[in-house]
């Protein structure tokens, strides 16, 4: 298996390339990622000698680039690359639109030509849109965003179904709720909250705090990609969640106690514009018919991850400080531009 990965120096790439490596030494990783600000290729320093394990830099967008890793052969994908935070997708949605969009239509596009055994959209819970108090996402529920991010996140799946419905490519799209874990860049809620609380800062809180969110480990769903490629059926979607609802508020808090900090570092600040209230995942269809199910409880993964930051301080100074963009540099003697 030749598995193309985009995306892969992100959070949840970057941990699903560690777990794929891993779980199946055979087949052989083609990661390709444009390294943008979120892109570390730091993230991926355990794998990046082994010999099944390929990075080409590249953007989506550029029809040339993703032709030529097709060229060299490539048996399934899975998608990843995206713009991926909502606050920097209501201050500008170009990049949203241009990535998550026209990128991934390039991507389909080349699938298309050169043929793939499975190309797997990984999506999320947010095309959606938001719950009330009650209720849960399954796969027939009417797509919904209100964020220019997870506007073109949809956009993507629609293009993904498309090119199954009119093509029969074979593809998959997995929705997933919010993923914490190692790795995650620190302008998320945990890995923010982690960090300031750490050092005495305050934590911005939006809103009323009271939004909800559907908490998963990045293992469990790396794990649940892995049964998707394998196992899903084409043309088909798939949720993904732990069934691990909790407010804002209440993580903060947890983390601020495993830190064993003051709640008095909570600031409330004003809400995000069209902030979803809450988010909850149906995710009876790919634990029935693929066998997944998560192995983490919220509490242990949170301490875990607690953990797992402050003992990579120099990582997070690293991505903090804009540092990280040398290791690019170093490693490959090519000069990256901040903020790209
Ligand atoms: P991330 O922002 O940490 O990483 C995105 C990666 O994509 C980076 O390595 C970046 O360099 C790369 N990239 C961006 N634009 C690119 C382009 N034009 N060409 C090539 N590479 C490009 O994101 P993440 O949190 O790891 O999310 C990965 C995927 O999972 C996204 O598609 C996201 O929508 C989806 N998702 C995320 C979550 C979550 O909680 N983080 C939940 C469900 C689904
Ligand atoms: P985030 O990690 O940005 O993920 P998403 O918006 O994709 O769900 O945010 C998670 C929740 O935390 C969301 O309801 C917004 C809220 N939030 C804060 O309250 N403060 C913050 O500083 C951030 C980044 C998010």
């Amino acid at each position: 298996m030749r598995l193309l990965v985009t995306g892969g120096c992100g959070f949840i790439g970057s941990n699903f390339i560690r777990y794929i490596v891993r779980q199946h030494p055979d087949w052989t990783v083609v990661n390709f990622d444009a390294l943008t600000y979120a892109g570390n290729p730091e993230n991926l320093v355990e794998v990046s000698a082994m010999p099944n394990y390929h990075f080409v830099r590249g953007d989506i967008t550029d029809t040339a680039a993703v032709r030529n890793v097709f060229i060299e052969g490539v048996d399934a994908v899975v998608h990843f690359a995206a713009e991926s935070h909502v606050d920097r997708s209501i201050h500008d949605a170009s990049p949203f639109v241009r990535t998550n969009v026209l990128g991934t239509q390039v991507l389909l596009n080349a699938a298309r030509k050169f043929g793939v055994s499975k190309f797997v959209q990984v999506s999320t819970d947010e095309v959606y849109g938001t719950l009330g108090e009650t209720g849960y996402f399954t796969e027939a529920t009417p797509l919904a965003p209100n964020s220019p991010y997870s506007a073109s996140k949809a956009s993507a799946d629609l293009l993904a179904r498309a090119y199954h419905e009119t093509y029969g490519l074979p593809v998959i799209v997995s929705r997933c709720s919010n993923n914490y874990g190692p790795y995650q860049f620190p302008e998320k809620l945990v890995p923010l909250a982690i960090l300031n609380a750490y050092e005495d800062k305050e934590i911005p809180v939006y809103g009323d705090g009271k939004n909800v969110r559907d908490w998963l480990h990045v293992e469990d769903h790396c794990r649940a990609l892995d049964l998707v490629l394998q196992h899903g059926r084409p043309g088909d979607v798939y949720n993904v969640g732990g069934n691990n609802e909790h407010q804002n508020i209440e993580v903060v808090r947890t983390i601020l106690s495993i830190l064993g900090k003051p709640e008095s570092l909570i600031r409330f600040v004003t809400d995000r514009p069209g902030h979803d209230r809450r988010y909850a995942i149906d995710a009876s269809k790919i634990r029935r018919e693929l066998g997944w199910q998560p192995v983490y409880n919220f509490e242990d993964g949170l301490r875990e991850t607690v953990n797992w930051y402050i003992s990579n301080l120099d990582w997070c100074h690293r991505v903090r400080s804009g540092e990280y963009r040398s290791f690019y540099e170093l490693q490959y003697g090519e000069r990256l531009g901040i903020g790209q």
